[in-house]
């Protein structure tokens, strides 16, 4: 049975474009690398290759406590920070929530009030507001963000447009507390500076934050000549970009990634992010389930469960491909061995697939950085992200894949992952603005 089943589904991601291993990896580099060097040079691309206004070289003080917010995919997190001396963080006044706009439209207005009433039981607690906002921001040289438009399912499409920081503040001034400085940054930024700061000790030639979790993005250290867009940064200088990977239009969508794209809040846009990142793999999952009972691929009692489902999500996918009998819709008496075989090898290809396209993300990063041409002196990459980390082989095939790429252009790497870095990341950049 197993090698007709493996056939059957091997023929199936092929025909719906779900196969990782055909995809031609040198030329998606080749287009992601080109689409960079369109966006650092303000042409008609899919990659904003936002400047962030931030060195990464600047000391960051010791003893100064921060305050941070981190709007994240799914959680709204309030602390703390303060450095030691050591250069070691601590984190207090921790507290989540549920990220606003989620499970309701809110007003700019509602967004803002929430924000503040979040930050307020510790806001009197420091002058400078680190601000990681998960979502695409054009950043002013102030420090300041204005929403470019929203990703991951939020819904508040009066916040498209505003200035995050100075809306923030002015709803804390409102509720008696007003008066910080913030510095926004992306979380993919955060994660780069986190990675730089817990690695002292490694001797990295650049650095790259990359994350994988409810969305996809990262970020890389340009020369500021090279962002030439822009006419105003200093000459010798460097700075974090941030790319927005998550909206690379080169990704080679089968027709079950354009079925998905068009249900969601966003069509068109932010199309890569859809076929790698945990908002969208249960979804291509749940798409790939119809077409195969559609297609008569699996037997009719599981054809007919399918067709009842009304969402996957990638916690449910993993689940299956972790173990196909546990739990979650699948795990009934209605799939044979059979249908159940198919299913694992189409949900694996799914996330086979996302961790290529990842992989060839980071190394399009990596490689533009120019650096890490020593194997003493790497590039730093820092992994964030729930997806990337506790998807079943999706590390494992992502980190071979993309050490691959990189060796055949002699360059190396140092993956590594630092526990809160989108927080202690936000702390770092409001630290250094001062
Ligand atoms: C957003 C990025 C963010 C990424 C990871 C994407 O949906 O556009 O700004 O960095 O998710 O959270």
């Amino acid at each position: 049975m197993t090698s007709a089943v493996r056939a059957a589904a091997d023929a199936f991601v092929r025909q719906h474009g779900l196969a990782g291993g055909i995809l031609d990896t040198a030329a998606l580099l080749r287009t992601f690398e080109n689409e960079m060097l369109n966006g650092l040079a303000g042409r008609p691309g899919s990659l904003a290759m936002i400047p962030t206004f931030i060195p990464i070289e600047r000391e960051v003080p010791a003893d100064t406590p921060v305050l941070v917010m981190d709007a994240g995919g799914t959680n709204l997190r309030v602390a703390t920070v303060v450095f030691h001396k050591t250069g070691k963080p601590e984190v207090g006044d921790f507290a989540k929530y549920p990220m606003p706009g989620l499970s309701r439209t809110y007003s700019a207005t509602e967004f803002f009030d929430e924000l503040a009433e979040r930050l307020l039981p510790a806001a009197g607690r420091a002058r400078h507001i680190g601000f990681c906002f998960s979502y695409p921001a054009e950043i002013t040289p102030d420090g300041d963000g204005r929403l470019l438009y929203w990703t991951k399912e939020v819904q508040a499409p009066e916040v498209v447009g505003q200035s995050l920081g100075s809306r923030l503040v002015a709803a804390l001034a409102t509720r008696g507390c007003g008066g910080q400085s913030v510095t926004i940054l992306n979380d993919t930024v955060a994660t780069l500076l986190a990675g730089k700061s817990a690695g002292a000790a490694r001797r990295c030639s650049s650095y790259v934050g990359f994350i994988l979790g409810t969305g996809t993005n990262t970020a890389y250290v340009e020369q500021n000549a090279r962002i030439t867009k822009r006419s105003d940064l200093a000459p010798g200088g460097a700075q974090a970009i941030n790319v927005e990977s998550g909206n690379f239009a080169g990704g080679p969508q089968g027709d079950l990634d354009r079925a998905l794209d068009a249900a969601t809040a966003n069509p068109g846009r932010q199309t890569f992010e859809k076929m790698v990142s945990g908002a969208y793999l249960g979804g291509i999952g749940w798409q790939a389930l119809q077409a195969a009972a559609r297609e008569g691929c699996v037997s009719a009692p599981a054809a007919a469960l399918i067709k009842t489902l009304p969402a996957l999500s990638t916690i449910e996918l993993d689940h299956f491909v972790t173990n196909p009998f546990l739990k979650g819709p699948l795990a009934g008496p209605d799939l044979t061995d059979a249908d159940r075989e198919f299913v694992w090898h189409v949900f694996t290809a799914i996330i086979d697939r996302a961790a290529r396209l990842a992989a060839i993300n980071i190394a399009a990063a990596v490689l533009k950085s120019g650096a890490g041409t020593s194997p003493l002196y790497p590039v730093c990459v820092n992994i964030d992200g729930s997806t990337v980390h506790k998807t079943h082989g999706f590390m494992a095939t992502m980190e071979a894949q993309l050490r691959a790429l990189l060796d055949a252009r002699g360059v190396a790497c140092h993956l590594t992952h630092v526990d809160e870095a989108p927080v202690i990341g936000a702390a770092v950049a409001a630290l250094m603005r001062g």
